[in-house]
């Protein structure tokens, strides 16, 4: 059966659908089969939205197209559906740690920068308050744990 992966953010709208495109772009490219990867945000408020402009706006300067992504919040009947979720700072951590029900639910959470960089602790930054080199700045970091996340799970290194 596949893996399934859920990248988890605030919005919705800039870090998690990034997360998303980049690691299956990274996927693709290493040639690792049998993994879904999809995104969520804590947050419903932006739900139904394509990502925010900047993000898209950046991405695309990197050759990636992310308009096709529409935001959803995430719900505590995800927790069944994927068996790793990533959470991009420490706030999501707590919220969807509040969602969970069961030490399973509990076990599939991890800092996305975690995942990537063993024993960091650290979040991607929220590049929602800042300007356009904020934006620059997440994709190069999401860009480089992606394509370690990517290395790792076609190894068998990865829950
Ligand atoms: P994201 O960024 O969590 O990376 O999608 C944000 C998007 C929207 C808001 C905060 C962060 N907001 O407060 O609406």
């Amino acid at each position: 059966m596949n893996k399934r992966i859920y990248m988890v953010c605030h919005g919705n709208i800039c870090r998690s659908p990034l997360a998303k495109f980049l690691l299956i772009k990274k996927l693709a490219e290493k040639k690792v089969v049998g993994i879904e990867v999809d995104s969520a945000g804590t947050s419903g408020a932006h739900a139904g939205q394509q990502p925010d402009a900047r993000t898209m706006a950046n991405a695309l300067t990197h050759g990636l197209d992310t308009s096709s992504h529409r935001a959803k919040q995430f719900k505590s009947t995800d927790f069944a559906k994927f068996d790793r979720i990533y959470v991009m700072d420490s706030a999501n951590y707590s919220d969807i740690m509040l969602l969970a029900m069961n030490e399973e639910d509990r076990s599939k959470v991890e800092l996305f920068l975690e995942a990537a960089h063993p024993g960091s602790k650290d979040s991607v930054p929220d590049p929602w308050y800042g300007d356009e080199k904020g934006f620059e700045k997440v994709y190069n970091i999401i860009d480089k744990a992606c394509g370690i996340i990517a290395d790792k799970l076609k190894k068998g290194e990865l829950p």
